[in-house]
């Protein structure tokens, strides 16, 4: 029998209806669906309608991957994580509402602030806490309304980042079962900060007693260099992981990399030597939706069939922060809802 360790049990994903095409796009800024397609790889993305919040979103995803869990998983959730970048308030965290909504009792409940990297940074503090026998079953939500947050006339942010979630259930198994979550690599590197940034709302600007300037209220991003770093990154840290988990390039069945746009996942394939079919992709359907991206690839991925048990899986992120992280697990037997 193998060592304890975290399995995944569940999966679930939730897109907000409103769809935001290039071409509605093209109509309100200085952009075509050419140029997103091209330099992107979307098509169309969500974006939430007014009132409607991160936690909605999460309360969807975490409902289903509860339902996709029920046949195999122990009955109490004894924590639940919630990646995201746009919390429903600064305080308090979203995730005791969402743990609340979703019936779950007075679990551990907590945000975990890392960026695109957010999901795979919260998969990995649980598995942590399942492997230390701390808990017996979490529940690891991505959640983003990235919409609320970017300058609707900046053409850079606009096309790229939208809204949606997905959410995992992790339960207690053990690491020679389908699904083990094997290894993990987390990083940061805070002299990145001014890359990806909000710059006013936070500390830094409220105690300066100035009125922060409205632009300040968004998403600011250094595409080009941002782009540059997210290749080397999540290279170095897909290595890492490889070799912790004593996998070759060859053995690995699928990469599903953070979905921030289609160059960065085809030049990482090209910077680990892998085949380009084995990249999961769903960014011409959703964009960039941060914390929510690798969930929402994996369920889509699973939805059309294209993971067998125990296929070698590598998860890679990296965004604001800069955080980075990855995740090498197997696949299980388990059907999304
Ligand atoms: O999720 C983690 C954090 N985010 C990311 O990882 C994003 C990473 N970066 C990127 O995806 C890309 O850098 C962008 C998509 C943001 C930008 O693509 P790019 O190929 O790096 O374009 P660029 O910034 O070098 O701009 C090229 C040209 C510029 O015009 P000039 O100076 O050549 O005349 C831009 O002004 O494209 C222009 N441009 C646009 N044109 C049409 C920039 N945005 C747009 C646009 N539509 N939306």
């Amino acid at each position: 029998m193998g060592a304890r360790a975290a399995v995944l049990a569940g999966l679930g994903s939730y897109l907000p209806p409103g769809r935001m095409t290039n071409e509605e796009l093209s109509r309100r800024l200085d952009t075509s669906d050419e140029w997103i397609h091209k330099r992107t790889g979307i098509r169309e993305r969500r974006w939430v309608d007014a009132g409607v919040s991160t936690s909605d979103l999460a309360v969807e995803a975490g409902q289903r991957a509860l339902k996709s869990a029920a046949n195999g998983a122990p009955d109490a959730v004894g924590m639940v994580i919630l990646a995201t970048t746009t919390p429903d308030y600064p305080c308090p965290a979203t995730a005791p509402e969402v743990a609340t909504r979703l019936g779950l009792g007075t679990p551990a409940a907590v945000d975990m602030a890392a960026g695109c990297a957010g999901f795979v940074y919260a998969l990995a503090t649980g598995a942590a806490s399942i492997a230390a026998g701390h808990t017996e079953q979490v529940l690891v939500i991505g959640a983003e309304t990235l919409s609320t947050i970017i300058n609707p006339a900046d053409r850079t942010t606009a096309v790229i980042f939208a809204d949606g979630a997905g959410a995992v259930v992790l339960r207690s198994g053990t690491a020679d079962e389908p699904g083990a979550i094997l290894t993990v690599d987390l990083g940061s590197d805070g002299t990145g900060k001014d890359l990806a940034t909000i710059p006013a709302g936070g500390s830094r600007q409220r105690s300066s007693r100035q009125v922060a300037a409205p632009d300040d209220r968004f998403l600011h991003v250094r595409g080009k260099e941002i782009f540059a770093q997210a290749v080397r990154r999540m290279g170095q840290s897909a290595t890492a992981v490889l070799g912790t988990a004593g996998w070759s390039v060859d053995q690995l069945d699928h990469l599903v990399g953070h979905q921030a746009n289609l160059r960065i996942l085809h030049a990482l394939a090209q910077q680990l030597g892998l085949d380009k079919r084995r990249v999961v992709s769903n960014i011409e359907q959703v964009g960039n939706t941060s914390a929510a991206s690798i969930p929402l690839a994996l369920a889509d991925a699973a939805a059309q069939n294209r993971f067998l048990p125990r296929d070698r899986l590598l998860l890679t992120a990296f965004g604001a922060g800069l955080c980075w992280a990855s995740a090498a697990l197997t696949w299980p037997q388990i059907t999304p809802a």
